[in-house]
């Protein structure tokens, strides 16, 4: 079932209860409910324009839900003084969909940026140099530590883009699409960055995918949101079995 972790019995770091979310007419979230499990690998999967992006920044914060309860490592965010969420925040990475690095920095500054804004986590002397080299070695791209990003593939783009979320040593990563726009060899290489990361800080990760293949691979358990709401919740197995039409759907390839 749940690859030997017991991660169902580990404490929540990210629930999310009931949560509603509309514009104007087009009501997106009609009261979905999700877990994160210290440790787990939770996959989400939901057709284009199903919600996925609008959930994840509502659980950032770069969005306001209306209604529902979101709580980071048991903490309510919504009680939550902007001090006390900004701390919060710094043990949360972002892996936005598309790589977004800034295209006039080199890939050192844009290693070097989020280190600037969260000193307080890391104090004001820190050995900023040695963590962006550690962290280009992480994902094998040492050696591009003063290029350009235009001067990147794209899969090396998303290996930076893993870089510089990892350079704050987060306790829980959200991917939201880590590997569209990829062929499928590079790809399997970010799944495997992805879980080589897992392996060695043992981060919580809430990943957004529409790839059947990094689904199987990567999930612990999975969600499938359809509807606005978490319609079926189960490990890959349980999923890509079910005999729901919805369900069925996702993973016809
Ligand atoms: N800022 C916004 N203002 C108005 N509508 C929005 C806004 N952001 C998202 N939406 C709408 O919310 C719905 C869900 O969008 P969202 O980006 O979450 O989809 P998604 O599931 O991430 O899709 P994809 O798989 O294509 O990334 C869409 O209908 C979209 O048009
Ligand atoms: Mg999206």
């Amino acid at each position: 079932m749940m690859r030997d972790k017991n991660i169902s019995k580990s404490k929540v770091v990210l629930e999310i209860k009931d949560l509603y979310k509309s514009f104007g007419d087009n009501h997106v979230l009609n009261g979905f409910n999700m877990l994160l499990h210290q440790g787990e690998n939770l996959v989400i999967m939901g057709k284009s324009g199903s919600g996925k992006s609008v959930m994840i920044k509502c659980l950032v914060g770069l969005m306001e839900a209306d209604s529902g309860l979101i709580s980071v490592m048991q903490n309510d965010i919504t009680k939550l003084t902007q001090e006390a969420l900004d701390i919060l925040r710094a043990d949360i990475g972002f892996l936005f969909q598309g790589s977004a690095l800034y295209d006039s920095m080199t890939v050192r500054e844009n290693l070097e940026f989020p280190l600037r804004r969260h000193t307080k986590k890391f104090g004001k002397d820190l050995d900023t140099e040695k963590l962006v080299i550690g962290a280009l070695d992480n994902v094998g791209l040492a050696n591009a530590i003063d290029l350009m990003p235009s001067e990147l593939s794209g899969g090396m783009k998303r290996r930076v883009a893993l870089a510089r979320t990892l350079i704050l040593q987060p306790k829980i990563i959200l991917y939201d699409e880590p590997t569209s726009g990829l062929d499928p060899i590079t790809a399997k290489e970010i799944i495997i960055l992805m879980q080589d990361v897992q392996n060695k800080y043992g981060t919580s990760s809430l990943i957004i995918t529409h790839d059947v293949d990094c689904a199987r691979v990567i999930s612990d358990r999975m969600i499938l949101l359809i509807d606005g709401i978490d319609y079926a919740i189960g490990t890959f197995d349980e999923l890509s079995t079910h005999q729901d039409p919805k369900i069925k759907a996702f993973f016809k390839q």
